[in-house]
């Protein structure tokens, strides 16, 4: 399940997006219910040992979509208060859920430890010292891992690669020997894991299981320093297909296979995953509507309602999304930018796109804009964040309803 086209016309399960559209306008995110069901069926079946899938809900924070997930037995990767809020909200397991981030302040730190959560993952020594405080106060003991960076090249965009000596996630994996060695002291510091994610988008299995070799090593020596791993966590990073004519992402079973092997030493400690993208970028849509043409000095722009405030990616990064009309017509191809309305240069869903031409009034879709598209939209030049949708079969609800002008000044006096 999930999008496909059917005489021409593109469908979202059993319903024709076009028709989810002339009610709830445009731009709009659509997602398919069956497909978020299936990957995380697919994820959790792929793993035969004791394990725990907690979806990075920064890829897709709608509450509806977590609880989506948490009814299937997910927790939650969570970076901020603001998501440990959510996830809670969405019925999440909280002893399913892990707290990633580089900068968890004492009062998240606080919301964390009252909510017990499975884990707070420990990016730097000054964090664990701050954990360790809030936990004396509270009268508890913190369950940690370190977020340990492993140094392994993950071949990923520079922006989303997090493993390298030169990047500002976890410890140095050079120093997490005596770094676990001092939490051990601790007294309100119970070392529960380890955790690494060393970037997102993986299209190679090889850097993960280079990495998850060398953190084995790393637990080998400190169990025999006495401690007691309950938790190994391997962050997310799967890819997925963006663009079907060059990304080869390894099957999820590949994946699975490569970490089971690393950690076959410690076939008693939980492994924790914490993917994103995987579950949900191509279970979402964006869909915009065609607003104008026009040509400059031989180049032709398509543009459209949907801007880099609503889908940040292909300016963020230069990401690739697949954009075609809600309705193929076998018209003239053209070979254009498709841009939106902001009044920035980076303001674009795809340059020098071959797309088969769109009238004014028409409609294109935007794929695999399931995660990391709604949750890093904003509201820049005043622009009202589109309403999002969940189709279930033939029936859709709006899970998010589009903004409105006053959300655009709530809170702001003159
Ligand atoms: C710590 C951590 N865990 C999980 C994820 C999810 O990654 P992905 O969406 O690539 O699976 C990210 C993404 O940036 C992350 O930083």
């Amino acid at each position: 399940m999930g999008f496909r086209y059917e005489n021409n016309e593109l469908y979202v399960e059993n319903i024709k997006v076009e028709e989810i559209v002339n009610k709830e306008k445009t731009p709009l995110y659509i997602y398919s219910k069956s497909y978020f069901k299936k990957q995380f069926e697919k994820f959790d079946k792929a793993f035969s040992r004791k394990h725990c899938v907690s979806f990075a809900i920064k890829a897709n924070s709608n509450l509806s979509v977590i609880n989506t997930f948490a009814k299937l037995g997910s927790g939650a990767d969570i970076v901020s208060k603001g998501e440990l809020f959510r996830a809670i909200k969405a019925g999440v397991d909280t002893s399913k859920i892990v707290f990633s981030g580089v900068a968890k302040t004492k009062d998240e730190i606080e919301y964390a430890l009252k909510n017990n959560i499975m884990m707070i993952n420990v990016e730097s020594m000054d964090e664990l010292y701050s954990i360790n405080e809030v936990a004396k106060n509270l009268g508890v003991k913190a369950r940690i891992s370190f977020r340990v960076n492993p140094n392994v090249d993950p071949k990923t965009h520079p922006y989303i690669s997090t493993g390298l000596k030169k990047n500002k996630f976890g410890i140095p994996y050079d120093e997490a020997y005596d770094s676990y060695i001092k939490a051990k002291n601790l007294k309100n510091i119970d070392v529960y894991g380890v955790q690494f994610h060393i970037g997102s988008q993986l299209l190679d299995s090889k850097p993960i299981y280079d990495a998850s070799v060398k953190i084995a090593e790393l637990m080998k020596k400190l169990e025999e320093e006495g401690i007691e791993w309950r938790a190994v966590d391997v962050g997310g990073g799967l890819g997925i297909v963006y663009d079907n004519r060059k990304d080869t992402p390894p099957s999820v079973e590949i994946y699975a296979e490569q970490i089971e092997k690393a950690f076959e030493d410690f076939p008693d400690v939980l492994l924790v995953f914490e993917p994103g993208r995987f579950m949900v970028g191509n279970g979402g849509i964006l869909v915009t509507e065609v607003v104008y043409h026009k040509t400059n000095s031989n180049k032709n722009f398509i543009i459209v309602d949907a801007g880099m405030n609503d889908l940040l990616r292909p300016s963020l990064y230069g990401a690739y999304h697949e954009i075609k009309p809600l309705k193929i017509e076998d018209k003239k191809k053209i070979v254009c930018d498709i841009v939106g309305p902001i009044c920035e240069t980076g303001d674009f869903l795809a340059r020098d796109y071959e797309i088969e031409n769109v009238e004014n009034g028409g409609y294109l879709s935007v794929f695999s804009a399931g995660a990391y598209g709604f949750t890093m939209s904003s509201n820049y030049n005043s622009r009202v964040r589109p309403a999002e949708i969940m189709v279930d079969n033939d029936t859709y609800k709006v899970i998010r309803e589009r903004e409105e002008l006053d959300n655009l000044i709530k809170g702001e006096k003159i």
